[in-house]
């Protein structure tokens, strides 16, 4: 191997999605099996044991593309000379707390983990968040972090993707390698629009193959409450999924969709510039394609009155956690 290591730090690395990252990242699964990474782990107090007997076993594992692992308490030491970041720590929402208190809570975590990667990352820093509420706390690190290219903060949509695309190959009776076209807008959160209007299997449209009544009711409600159906069936939150949904977005973002690119897309949340009328600076899921390192959103699909009212809800339900986040002080 004659590359230099990548530097990549994961926060909750002592958490559970943290465990279920950490050996497929160091396996090469991110980045190749010629690509060494250099891992950084960040954790609270609570967690360092968690995440000291992680790196226990990552040195058992004995992975070629494990140039080293590193623990730390502190944002700018686990930040510093960041390449990939992956915010994964935070706190879930608990009986009796309200949506605020959820935001103020995570705003007081992605703020100056936001301020860290902008004093201490290497310049190509690209952060991926994981943490819910994912979009909003992208949002609240990118706000602090001015020095920072504002596209270089994202938020986790590509489990939702992979949702959607698994549920539509299974009514479609088709393997998932027939699917393509399949768009997540919005928020990762119940109102986010899991979309079917261009949508192909196997290059036939998807709404000729399956009912457009279910693509446009029970599908999207299932989709939607995925995360809440794996909450109740398997008694805590999605895990192996999230991780490797955060491995998926990450090294499609880095080298890049590649043949996918030629009318097949992804999903992700990347800093609207104002496509599709999503108001500049909102950090909402789009279909995206990526080269060179840069997500790119697909434009000129066609958006049908549906399909406007369903983008626009889960918008709209976006510019109110930022509202909320800026009226508790936690973004200018
Ligand atoms: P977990 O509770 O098992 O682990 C979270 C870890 O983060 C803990 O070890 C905790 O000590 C650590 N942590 C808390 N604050 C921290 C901080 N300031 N710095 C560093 N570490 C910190 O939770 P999990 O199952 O791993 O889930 C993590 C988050 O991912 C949750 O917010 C969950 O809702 C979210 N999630 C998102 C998606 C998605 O698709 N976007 C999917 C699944 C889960
Ligand atoms: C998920 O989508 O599985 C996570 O965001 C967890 C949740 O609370 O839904």
């Amino acid at each position: 191997m004659t590359h230099a290591p990548i530097t990549i730090t994961l926060t909750g690395a002592g958490g559970q999605i943290g465990y279920a990252a950490l050996f497929r990242i160091a396996a090469g699964d991110l980045l190749g099996p010629d690509q060494p990474v250099a891992l950084r782990l960040l954790e609270i107090p609570q967690g360092m044991r968690a995440a000291e007997g992680a790196a226990l076993e990552l040195a058992d594992c004995a992975f070629p593309t494990l140039a080293s692992v590193e623990i730390a308490d502190d944002a700018n030491v686990a930040f510093d000379g960041a390449n990939v970041a992956l915010l994964v720590g935070s706190r879930p929402r608990s009986a009796g707390m309200e949506r605020g208190d959820l935001l103020a809570a995570n705003g007081a975590i992605f703020g100056p983990q936001g301020r860290a990667i902008n004093d201490r990352a290497a310049d190509d820093v690209r952060v991926v968040v994981v943490g819910n509420p994912a979009n909003t706390n992208a949002l609240i690190a990118q706000q602090h972090a001015p020095d920072v290219p504002s596209e270089r903060f994202t938020a986790l949509t590509r489990l939702d993707h992979n949702r959607a695309v698994g549920l539509l190959a299974a009514e479609a009776g088709t393997p998932v390698a027939d699917i393509s076209g399949v768009t997540i807008w919005g928020n990762h959160s119940a109102t986010q629009y899991p979309d079917l209007s261009h949508a192909t299997v196997r290059g036939r449209p998807a709404l000729d193959i399956v009912d457009a009544s279910w693509a446009r009711g029970p599908y999207i409600e299932r989709v939607a409450q995925r995360g809440a159906e794996i909450i109740e069936v398997r008694g805590g939150s999605s895990v192996a999924s999230a991780a490797n949904a955060a491995i998926e977005h990450t090294r499609d973002w880095l080298l890049g969709t590649g043949e996918r690119s030629a009318g097949h897309w992804t999903s992700a949340a990347v800093v609207s510039r104002g496509e599709y009328g999503v108001p500049a600076g909102l950090i909402s899921s789009f279909p995206v394609t990526s080269a060179g390192g840069n997500w790119s959103v697909v434009e000129g699909l066609d958006i049908d009155a549906f399909s406007r009212e369903r983008i626009d809800a889960s918008v709209a339900e976006l510019a109110a956690e930022r509202d909320a986040v800026q009226e508790l002080g936690l973004i200018p």
